[in-house]
C-alpha cells in the first residue's frame, strides 16, 4: 500500500517548537521516508526480519530523542496530527510490535537514551531505556566489581522494553527479574507530563514493571537496585543426548531443579543433534551459573543432581561479567567491549512461544515430545528453572505472576535464514504442532505465558476493547490483568498507547 504522507513540515515543525533547547539540526531528531537515514534506523535493531519491511505499514516518522522533551514533542505532535505512537528501545519484540502498525504511525526510538549512571556506593544505578542490557552489565562491572544485575541473556535487548516485561536471566534464581528490582523511573504519559515514581504514584508504578513495555506511557529511564555477586562465578555446559541418558536427566531435573540452592542455576537448551552413529537424536545442554567457585560447585552437584556427573574438569571460573558473555553462548575470555556491540548476534527470521509448568512430565510423556521435535525445522525449546528468590515473591508483588508453584518455564523459539512465504510456513507449522502437542503438560485455564515472549496467536485486539484484551491478558498476567485495565483507564484514558497486544482500559473495575 502507498503511504499518504502527512505533510512533512507540519509534524516535523511541531517537533522542532516543541524541542526550542534543541541546538542540533531537527533532521537528527526526526526522520521522514524522504531522509537518507530512514530505511537504515528503521532497520538498525531490528532483531526479527519477519517485520523489517517499511513496504506494508504506514511508517511517516521516526523520532530518535535525545531527552525526555523530546519524547514529550514527540507524543504531543502525533496526537496533534493523528499518529499512532510505536515506542522502541532495543528492537527484540518478537512480534515487532514497537516498530510495525497498520494505521499511520511514529516510532519514538530511544536509541539515543543509552546512558547508564552508576551509584556503586548505595548499589544504584540509573538506566536509560535505549541502553541495551549488555550496555548495562558492562557500565556495572566497569564501576563495581562486587555488583550485578538480574536481567536477561541477549546482550542486545534494550532497557526499555525488556525490564517493562519482567526481564529473567541467570540471577533470577537468586534476586527474582529485572523488573523486581526496579526502584524509581522516568515515564512521559499519554498527556506529555513527565513522572518519577513519586509523582506516578504506586499503582502506576507497580504497571510498568512487568505489565508489558509500550501500555502506560513512555518509559526513559529506570532506577535499579544492582546485586551483588561473588569476585568469581562458575560455569559449565554438559551436553547429553539420548543415548547418554537425556531423557532420565530431564525428568530428574524437573524434579529438583527448581528446589536447589538459589546460587544455582540450570537451565536446559534442547534441540534436534546428532547421535554417536551421526543419525538424529535429541540433544538436552545443562547450561549453568553458580554464584561461587568449582570447589563449592562440584560437591554441592554430587550432592543435588549426581545424576549429570559433574566433573572439576567440566567448570571454568569466570568473572560474572564474563558469565554474561557465557550464558549468551560465547567465548567469555573475548574483550566485554562486545557486551556493546548491538549487531553481534546473527538476526533473522523467527517465532518464539512459552509456556510454564508445574506437574513434572513423565519420561513417556518427554519420549513422545522429542518425536515431534524431530519431525521438524531446526528448533530449541529453552527450559529455564524457577523456584528460590521467584517463588517467595507474590504473583502480585508485580503484573508478572508466575511464581510460587510453577517448576520452569519453556520457550519454543524457531529461527530461519531462509526468506519468503514457505519457509515461515514450514517453521510456523512445526511451532504449532509443537505448542499443541505440549498442551497437556503445561498450565491450564489457562494457559499461561510470559509477555516478553510476545505471541500474538494467543490473542490478539481487534476493537481494542476490555473484554477481547482479557483472553491473552489473563494468560500473560493472570489475576494481575484486571488491575493492569485498570490502572490503564486512570493513566492512559484515551487508549493512546495501543497495539495488538495492548492493554484495554476498564472504567468499571
Ligand atoms: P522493543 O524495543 O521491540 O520493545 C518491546 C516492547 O516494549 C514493545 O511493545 C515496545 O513498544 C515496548 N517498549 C520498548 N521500549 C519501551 C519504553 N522505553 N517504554 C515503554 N514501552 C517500551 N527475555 C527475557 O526475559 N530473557 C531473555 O534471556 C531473553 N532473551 C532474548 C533473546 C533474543 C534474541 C530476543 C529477540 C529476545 C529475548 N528476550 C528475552 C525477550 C525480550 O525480553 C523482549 O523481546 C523485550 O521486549 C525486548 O525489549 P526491547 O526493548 O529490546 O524491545
Amino acid at each position: 500500500a502507498v503511504v499518504d504522507l502527512i505533510p512533512e513540515h507540519n509534524f516535523v515543525t511541531c517537533v522542532a517548537n516543541q524541542s526550542p533547547q534543541y541546538s542540533a539540526t531537527i533532521s537528527k531528531l526526526v526522520y521522514s521516508p524522504h531522509s537518507p537515514s530512514f530505511s537504515f534506523i528503521f532497520q538498525s535493531s531490528i532483531q526479527n526480519f519477519r517485520f523489517n519491511s517499511t513496504k506494508f505499514h504506514k511508517l511517516q516518522y521516526i523520532i530518535t530523542p535525545y531527552s525526555a522533551d523530546h519524547v514529550k514533542a514527540a507524543i504531543i505532535c502525533s496526537k496533534v496530527h493523528g499518529l499512532q505512537v510505536r515506542i522502541r528501545s532495543g528492537g527484540h519484540d518478537y512480534e515487532g510490535l514497537s516498530y510495525n502498525s497498520y494505521v499511520p504511525f511514529i516510532i519514538i526510538d530511544l536509541v539515543n537514551l543509552n546512558n547508564v549512571r552508576v551509584d556503586s556506593n548505595n548499589g544504584t544505578a540509573w538506566v536509560q531505556a535505549g541502553a541495551t542490557v549488555g550496555e548495562l552489565y558492562y557500565h556495572v562491572a566497569n564501576q563495581s566489581k562486587g555488583h550485578g544485575f538480574p536481567a536477561g541473556v541477549c546482550p542486545s535487548m534494550g532497557a526499555g522494553g525488556h525490564i517493562s516485561g519482567g526481564g529473567q536471566g541467570t540471577l533470577m534464581r537468586k534476586f527474582g527479574l529485572a523488573a523486581d528490582n526496579v526502584v524509581d523511573a522516568i515515564v512521559i504519559t499519554a498527556d506529555g507530563n513527565i513522572l518519577d515514581r513519586q509523582g506516578m504514584g504506586e499503582d502506576f508504578f507497580w504497571a510498568i514493571r512487568g505489565g508489558g513495555g509500550g501500555n502506560f506511557g513512555v518509559v526513559v529511564e529506570w532506577k535499579i537496585n544492582l546485586v551483588p555477586v561473588p569476585p568469581k562465578v562458575t560455569v559449565f555446559n554438559i551436553p547429553r543426548t539420548l543415548e547418554q541418558n537425556a531423557t532420565k536427566l530431564i525428568h530428574r531435573w524437573q524434579q529438583i531443579a527448581h528446589k536447589f540452592h538459589e546460587d544455582l542455576f540450570i537451565r536446559i537448551i534442547i534441540f534436534v543433534g546428532k547421535d554417536s552413529k551421526g543419525g538424529k537424536t535429541i540433544q538436552a545442554n545443562f547450561n549453568s551459573l553458580f554464584l561461587g567457585t568449582s570447589d563449592q560447585l562440584v560437591p554441592l552437584m554430587a550432592k543435588s543432581f549426581p545424576e549429570l556427573g559433574l566433573k572439576p574438569e567440566d567448570c571454568k571460573e569466570i568473572s560474572w561479567i564474563q558469565s554474561t558473555i557465557y550464558s549468551n553462548g560465547e567465548n567469555p575470555g573475548q574483550p566485554l567491549e562486545v557486551l556493546l556491540d548491538r549487531n553481534h548476534v546473527q538476526k533473522g527470521f523467527f517465532k518464539g512461544k512459552s509456556d510454564f509448568v508445574t506437574e513434572p512430565i513423565s519420561e513417556t510423556n518427554l519420549e513422545a515430545i522429542w518425536k515431534v521435535m524431530q519431525e521438524g525445522e531446526a528448533g530449541v525449546m529453552v527450559w529455564d528453572p524457577y523456584g528460590g528468590k521467584m517463588c517467595e515473591i507474590s504473583e502480585s508483588s508485580i503484573p508478572f505472576p508466575h511464581r510460587a508453584g510453577v517448576l520452569h518455564n519453556i520457550q519454543y523459539f524457531s529461527k530461519w535464514q531462509e526468506g519468503g512465504y514457505l519457509a515461515e510456513q514450514r517453521h510456523l507449522k512445526w511451532m504449532n504442532r509443537l505448542y499443541n502437542f505440549m498442551a497437556p503438560f503445561v498450565t491450564k485455564n489457562p494457559r499461561t505465558a510470559y509477555v516478553n515472549y510476545r505471541d500474538l496467536d494467543i490473542g490478539r485486539n481487534i476493537h481494542g476493547i476490555f473484554s477481547e484484551a482479557k483472553i491473552w491478558g489473563e494468560k500473560y498476567f493472570k489475576g494481575n490483568f484486571d488491575q493492569l485495565a485498570h490502572i490503564k483507564g486512570m493513566v492512559d484514558y484515551g487508549n493512546f498507547f495501543k497495539n495488538e497486544q495492548s492493554i484495554a482500559p476498564n472504567f468499571y473495575l
